[in-house]
């Protein structure tokens, strides 16, 4: 009987139930969208691409448990998957220990190398830094951080306040609520940043806290001026969930955006549109997904295998055309290079891109950018304007 490790096979670790689901779900079926592009070309030496998914359900020890399972009673050897940092961490030591690859198609917080993970979405200096200049020049100086409690959005958080300091700018506030943040929770937050009158507000709340937080503001607000909300995460995965009339003057830096009007996205959103279910989103996560799935499967095609060993120097060759524009991993650090955008969602919820970076931006996740004014001479971007 022929089993995964005489097949090329890939295992896909996103959530469809959990605090993460709707961002989750969407990069789950960029991969799917991925490997069925590849399959229709005739997948690997004519063997289709099998995939195995599990729902890990957003929590990081069943991330461990299905990453081991896939890899010893499965014979994986390739994953794209997790979303949340704490769940990265939670199948690093199990790739590690079980000479595998995870692929990981999500924004993060920088300062970490594995030589078995590959990491597909901005480190900070792709999306802290141009974000930091953006909002200093374009809202303020005085700026409130909140985030999830865990490691991404305090350390982010850590990056973001120095980037603040060097450039004069003033953190009043750092708040952190729950990942279920309760209504009391949610109602306390918003008052501590109405209280504050910062310029912005820098958010690293993730999955189903991000609508919520997003309508607490508008309600304390209501018709009075606010800050905006400036996100490194939100999609449009949370945009649907919150509306667009709440969505509304709220910024983002991501490398792509579904509104960007190319016409290999144009090629993308069509597609998406083709396969994705309804109310799956298409966001910059689900084409982080889709970009790391095609990236392994044209890897496995020039390696005319899909043992891990051979595929993964391959990988270090390719330039993908994504439909963010041009993608490809830094040997050094096993970071892509990648797009910086920021955009500002309009009336009807759509992203208007604002800025975008000149050319692709070289990942260098071990650096605390010391000089907003030199950000982008060293990591070929221009500042924001
Ligand atoms: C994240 O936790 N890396 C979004």
């Amino acid at each position: 009987m022929a089993t995964n490790r005489d097949q090329p096979s890939l295992g896909l670790l996103f959530s469809e139930t959990g605090v993460t689901a709707d961002i989750e779900r969407s990069q789950r079926h960029g991969a799917l969208l991925a490997v069925d592009q590849l399959n229709r070309e005739g997948g690997v030496e004519g063997r289709a691409i099998q995939v195995l998914s599990r729902d890990p359900g957003g929590d990081p020890d069943r991330y461990r448990l299905y990453a081991e399972d896939l890899i010893r009673n499965h014979g994986l050897q390739m994953l794209v998957g997790c979303y949340m940092s704490h769940t990265r961490k939670a199948v690093m030591p199990v790739v590690e220990r079980m000479d595998a690859l995870l692929c990981f198609p999500t924004p993060y917080e920088g300062f970490e190398y594995s030589p078995n993970i590959i990491y597909g979405g901005p480190a900070p200096n792709q999306n802290s830094a141009p974000l930091a200049a953006y909002l200093i020049r374009h809202y303020g100086e005085r700026v409130v951080f909140i985030g999830s409690d865990y490691i991404y959005p305090r350390e982010s958080n850590h990056v973001m306040r120095h980037l603040y300091r060097q450039h004069g700018g003033k953190v009043l506030e750092e708040i952190y609520i729950p990942l279920y943040p309760s209504d009391e929770d949610l109602a306390h937050a918003v008052e501590r940043i109405a209280r504050a009158r910062a310029d912005v507000v820098f958010s690293t709340v993730v999955g189903i806290g991000t609508a919520a937080l997003y309508r607490a503001m508008a309600r304390r607000y209501g018709d009075a001026p606010r800050p905006p909300i400036a996100s490194l995460t939100t999609s449009e995965a949370e945009v649907a969930r919150m509306g667009a009339e709440v969505a509304e003057g709220h910024v983002v830096v991501a490398p792509y955006f579904s509104s960007i009007d190319t016409a290999e996205n144009r090629k993308f959103v069509s597609a998406c549109q083709a396969s994705f279910p309804p109310g799956v989103s298409i966001t910059a996560w689900a084409e982080a997904a889709y970009t790391q799935t095609l990236m392994l499967g044209r890897a496995m095609q020039k390696a005319r295998s899909w043992r891990v060993e051979d595929v993964q120097p391959q990988l270090y060759g390719l330039r993908i055309s994504a439909p963010q524009g041009e993608v490809w991993v830094e040997p050094q650090n096993n970071h892509s290079h990648l797009a910086a955008r920021i955009a500002e969602i309009d009336s009807s919820g759509i992203f208007q891109v604002k800025w975008q970076s000149p050319e692709p931006i070289r990942p260098d996740p071990y650096v605390v950018v010391h000089n907003l004014d030199d950000w982008s001479t060293s990591m070929g971007g221009s500042v924001p304007a």
